[in-house]
């Protein structure tokens, strides 16, 4: 990306702030110089170490609150550091992540909440941004508004959002100056920008996955027009919790496993930890399959096991290191990429299902830059292009900021949930669930449901809705005589339930609904 040239002090900064399970990163540029970027790379704590995003860990020891970087790697240290922070912003997200569940005891133990631990991270990581961003633009700064789009998953729940906004204020983000924006929306606007202008066509669908550290998020769009380009959601997008920390998890368990077969024992804390860094860091990036490009097996890689020297040779041990087989490493990605290829597997058959076709498959996040995923999705999708755009593991802060940058380029997006609010509805008879209305003199149901947004309609799921309408429905409210001078404003609730049709009354059905509290009726 070229520097940013044009400063002027009277346009607005865009911040985009990619929170992430694992890692975080950020990314500016002026509003006004659209498609410059600068991402920033050097964090607290990195020894001139130079990466697109930092690491999402925090640690509160006595008094010092440590960050990112600053993370003290030791054992003790390991101890007190809170990870997978993000997961528990969604309580139905962090089950599957061991070192989130151990981070909420954790959070518990100091006495705070994970919006709270959200909240000084994000403080941390913005602080440090503002620092680096008033070096850049020197006294020009002062005068500079500033926009942040903050992203979430795609798959968040509506809680979940809400505390992750929570948490945005805590870090002292100001609300007007917030936007949320979904993580594949903002990759997919950065991916897509990434392609060659005359590789894409009206019409075409891109299936944008994002493959992080804890969650695949997977958007696929169709091109509504070029120049400029825009684009719609061409089904409901997919997500699920199976990113990269899920390989980091099986491949301790199979170590636990063959340690515990081979000596009858537990294996020492301190040789497992450097065991799983040596392979976040050189196994699971590298690996690309059992056979190396002319056809023969790969050797076993050798893993460090420090302190375990003296150990007796065993099956597949020697002098503290572990033989790991490049099958052993294939079974620990495969359920994972088999469940990353029936997502997308899911969204081509939804094209299908709509007579449209799918363009290409764009990789972007983490795990979305493994080449063994990028592989495996190119051998099962036979006909499709599967493309690893450049950046890409930066490609959601970038995304945000080109959001900013671009203003909305999504014309229509698919609703994961239906949203409506609970009335009453006039009945000729009294029965169990009717009551008499006093003003009306009629019997009324009184658990009517509206859906104002409904995931299926007119019998086709997945509808677009198109976001530059509102949505609005004619009502009435019978309010006593004495209340028409004194109060007129009328708070209700905004449910939302996740089942293909929203149900007609709200206690007919055992789905579970959410709400919100709106006001200003
Ligand atoms: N080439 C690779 N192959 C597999 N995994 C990788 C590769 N490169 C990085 N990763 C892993 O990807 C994860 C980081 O990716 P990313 O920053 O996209 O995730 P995140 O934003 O933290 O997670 P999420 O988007 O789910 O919240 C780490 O777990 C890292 O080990
Ligand atoms: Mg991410």
């Amino acid at each position: 990306m070229s520097k940013i040239t044009v400063v002027d002090d009277r346009a607005r900064l865009i911040v985009g702030l990619d929170f992430g399970t694992t890692w975080s990163g950020v990314a500016f540029g002026m509003e006004n110089c659209s498609g410059d970027i600068e991402v920033i790379q050097a964090w607290p704590g990195g020894n001139n170490r130079t990466t697109e995003k930092v690491p999402t860990l925090i640690s509160y020891r006595g008094t010092k609150l440590a960050w990112g970087h600053q993370i003290d790697y030791t054992d003790e240290g390991s101890k007190t550091t809170i990870q997978g922070l993000k997961l528990l912003l969604d309580e139905s997200q962090a089950y599957r992540f061991e070192p989130a569940r151990e981070s909420k005891v954790l959070i518990e133990e100091l006495g705070k909440t994970p919006v709270g631990v959200a909240g000084d991270y994000l403080e941390n990581v913005v602080a440090f941004s503002m620092e680096i961003l008033k070096r850049r633009f020197s006294t020009a700064f002062k005068a500079m508004g500033i926009h942040y789009f903050l992203t979430v998953p795609a798959a968040w729940s509506d809680k979940a959002k809400d505390l992750t906004l929570r948490a945005a204020r805590l870090a002292r983000i100001p609300a007007t100056a917030l936007t949320l924006l979904s993580e594949p929306e903002a990759a997919a606007v950065y991916a897509i920008q990434t392609m060659q202008p005359n590789s894409i066509k009206k019409n075409d669908c891109l299936i944008v996955c994002d493959a992080g550290g804890g969650t695949v998020d997977i958007i696929t769009y169709q091109i509504t027009q070029t120049e400029p380009l825009r684009f719609a959601e061409a089904t409901e997008g997919a997500g699920a919790v199976c990113g990269s920390i899920m390989l980091d998890e099986q491949f301790e368990a199979l170590l636990r496993r063959i340690y515990r077969d081979d000596f009858e024992k537990e294996i020492p804390h301190h040789a497992l930890r450097v065991a799983k860094q040596y392979w976040q860091d050189y196994i699971k990036p590298t690996y690309k399959g059992v056979l190396d490009e002319e056809g023969f097996k790969e050797t076993p890689y050798q893993v460090p096991l420090p302190g375990l020297t003296d150990l007796p040779r065993a099956k597949n041990f020697d002098h503290g290191i572990w033989f790991m087989e490049h099958e052993q490493v294939k079974g620990i990605f495969d359920p994972i990429v088999e469940e990353i290829e029936d997502l997308i597997g899911d969204q081509l058959l939804r094209l299908k299902q709509k007579t449209l076709p799918p363009k290409a498959i764009l990789l972007v996040g983490g795990l979305g830059s493994s080449e063994y995923l990028f592989r495996k999705l190119r051998a099962s999708f036979d006909g499709i292009e599967v493309m690893q755009p450049k950046s890409s593991w930066s490609a959601v802060a970038r995304g945000a900021v080109l959001r900013g940058q671009e203003g909305n380029q999504v014309d229509n997006r698919v609703a994961r949930c239906n949203y409506g609010i609970k009335h009453w509805s006039p009945r000729e008879k009294p029965s169990l669930k009717t009551q008499w209305c006093p003003y009306e003199e009629k019997w009324y149901r009184t658990d009517c449901m509206t859906w104002y947004i409904t995931k299926v309609r007119t019998g086709i799921p997945g509808m677009s809705l198109d976001t530059n309408e509102p949505i609005s429905f004619d009502f009435y409210r019978t309010v006593p005589q004495a209340d028409i001078d004194t109060n007129l404003v009328f708070r209700t609730k905004l449910r939302c339930n996740h089942s293909s049709k929203g149900p007609l009354y709200l206690n007919s059905s055992k789905l579970a609904f959410g709400f919100y509290t709106v006001s200003g009726f």
